[in-house]
């Protein structure tokens, strides 16, 4: 997610757009741009890089005037008499392109942004505010928007659907931006916008309105938060916050990948077909860290669904191993950054030997997205804690829909099953929410076993996959020493390390190997292990056996694992926070591992 800035007031519009800009930046964009009307024009200034890179193009010339926005990239109509910025996903804007490519509309861009300004342009009637209720009656998507109009140069209008949009309230001048951090320098009095709500910002009025055009009354947010609070959204880390960002996050990563009836999926990215899928005999998934544990969940659904044969490796072991890789080969990479130096290594040494090469990465632009033959993003918006949360669950959502869209290619599942599917997968983003909704039996239970120097995690299937990143997550930012053990295994060794007390998290979710994980489970209890067992709602079963029980709604098994990751995130977070570790920068570890 890119930082919107918007500014009408008396003082120059570019300072406060490149101030505001700078305070986004840390989310990490590719490219910098500001819109400024002068009286005459609206001058858009843009620039591939850092903001510091648009900051020297401008510096002997920057661009005059008292009304502007910001964002990576403002777009412009054919005119230039309309400037639009934009963050969310157009879901229509492939069949808007044609419709106003047909009335004679030159598009610069490839962007779903671009046809916005198009749009308006079309549609307008000299009336500003009537012409952007009729693009937002004909757009469909989430989106946070600001319009500028040449013929109204004293106002912005803004709104926004399921993407943050705030106005600061200054003293002779307002601002727009899609994050506090943006504006605290230079006011806390602000509204913060609701779906659906469209505001016309002039420098000493703002008018609010719903979707039906009525007047809308707000109350006035004061912002009390400093700078650094301001940055987390209110959250006291970073990865509490992108824990709880998960719901938009997966919701955003499966926009305009389902089709308008709800029951396929969507992937203009890919345009396979099967001969292209029957070219291979093979899938490669590689990949580190949580990506990697997002790949063997990847390889489960790939295998289950489209019944292709997936194999799952560490990066850095792959690309030392003389692979078997060629032209039949689809590789697979997975990697947040799209920066990590074995995955792409791994990727480029798959390309030497002929394979043809997807990556799932979150960062547009990346090397590994520029390097790979094909992309798919997980719309997930920046991940700036080490600990990586909303990555793994957009990951997640990304690979079912992708083994989804590889059966219904190959035949391997049948229509009602896919659309089955597909109405599960849209229930995801509330069951996180519902996951996230009380978080105080995991307080307790992280205050309870924080203390304790080595938890084990154990589950079978799908829950060995997730128990592998609940114990990762455990033990890079609380430091605790935590083993996930698929549960079959615990009798060829691991079994002699449970003693009295030792915390044992166990997974049961999964139905065909329920009793069996059961059975492991009575096992741990019977050396006196403390069982905390996570389950479905529903299941009355597990917790006879079992010290505490989480649950998480129901779903079929092949997505709970999207829930239950999320208490074994929290789990982490709070026994970190336990033992006082600073949980953002846990030692010894960086975001991104860009050397080997
Ligand atoms: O950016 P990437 O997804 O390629 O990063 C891979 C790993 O470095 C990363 O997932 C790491 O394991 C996280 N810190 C785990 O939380």
């Amino acid at each position: 997610m890119c930082g919107i800035v918007g500014y009408v007031g008396d003082r120059q519009a570019a300072e406060f757009l490149l101030e505001g800009l700078s305070k986004l930046e840390y989310r990490g964009y590719d490219s910098a741009g500001i819109a400024v009307y002068n009286g005459e024009n609206i001058r858009v200034e843009k620039c591939v890089g850092r903001l510091a890179a648009l900051r020297e193009k401008i510096k002997d010339d920057v661009p005059q005037g008292t009304i502007g926005i910001g964002h990576t990239h403002p777009h412009t109509d054919c005119s230039g008499d309309f400037v639009v910025v934009h963050n969310g996903i157009i879901e229509n804007y492939l069949a808007l392109k044609e419709e106003l490519i047909e009335k004679g509309h030159a598009f610069k861009s490839e962007t779903d942004t671009e046809v916005v300004a198009h749009l308006l342009e079309e549609v307008y009637n000299g009336d500003f505010e009537e012409s952007v209720r009729e693009v937002l009656r004909r757009i469909e998507g989430s989106y946070s928007l600001v319009f500028m109009c040449r013929q109204h140069p004293d106002r912005l209008i803004c709104t926004k659907q399921d993407n943050p949009l705030v106005i600061g309230l200054g003293d002779g001048e307002n601002f727009i931006a899609s994050d506090i951090p943006a504006i605290i320098n230079r006011t806390r009095r602000t509204y913060i916008l609701n779906d659906g709500e469209m505001a016309v910002v002039k420098k000493d009025a703002i008018e609010i309105t719903n979707r039906k055009g009525e007047l809308v009354t707000k109350k006035v947010f004061e912002v009390n938060w400093n700078a650094e609070a301001a940055e987390k959204g209110g959250f006291e880390h970073f990865m509490l916050k992108e824990i709880h960002e998960q719901p938009k996050a997966v919701r955003d990563t499966m926009s305009q990948r389902i089709a308008k009836d709800g029951k396929r999926i969507v992937m203009n990215e890919l345009k396979w077909n099967a001969d292209f899928l029957n070219n291979f005999n093979k899938v490669y998934i590689v990949a580190c860290g949580t990506a990697y544990h997002a790949g063997l969940v990847g390889k489960f659904y790939i295998e289950k669904l489209a019944r292709i044969p997936v194999e799952v490796d560490v990066a850095s072991e792959f690309r030392y191993r003389d692979p078997i890789v060629d032209e039949n080969t689809l590789l697979i990479v997975v990697s947040q950054s799209g920066e990590t130096s074995d995955t792409l290594a791994a990727l480029k040494e798959s390309k030497r030997r002929g394979a043809q090469t997807l990556a799932l990465t979150n960062v547009v632009g990346s090397s590994i997205a520029r390097e790979a033959d094909q992309v798919l993003y997980t719309w997930a918006g920046p991940e700036i804690a080490v600990a990586s949360t909303k990555a793994y669950t957009t990951q997640l959502i990304l690979f079912f829909m992708l083994a989804l869209y590889m059966a219904e290619i190959k035949g391997t599942l049948p229509e009602e099953k896919v659309a089955e599917f597909v109405g599960l997968l849209q229930q995801v983003p509330a069951q996180i929410s519902e996951t996230l909704s009380d978080v105080e039996p995991i307080k307790t239970f992280a205050k309870q076993y924080g203390f304790n120097e080595d938890v084990f995690y154990i589950g079978r299937s799908l829950d060995y996959d997730v128990a592998l990143e609940g114990a990762l997550k455990l033990k890079e930012i609380s430091y605790i020493h935590a083993e996930a053990y698929a549960a079959g295994e615990l009798k060829h060794g691991t079994l002699a390390l449970i003693v009295e007390g030792v915390p044992v998290i166990a997974l049961a979710t999964q139905k065909s190997v329920y009793e069996k994980t059961l059975s492991n489970i009575k096992e741990v209890k019977a050396r006196d292990a403390v069982v905390i067992g996570i389950a479905a709602a529903g299941d009355e079963e597990l917790e006879k056996y079992v010290d505490h029980v989480i649950r998480v709604p129901e779903t079929d098994e092949l997505l709970i694992p999207i829930l239950t990751v999320v208490p074994l995130q929290l789990l982490a977070y709070y026994a970190a926070i336990t033992r006082g570790c600073d949980v953002d920068k846990p030692r010894n570890l960086a975001k991104s591992v860009t050397v080997e």
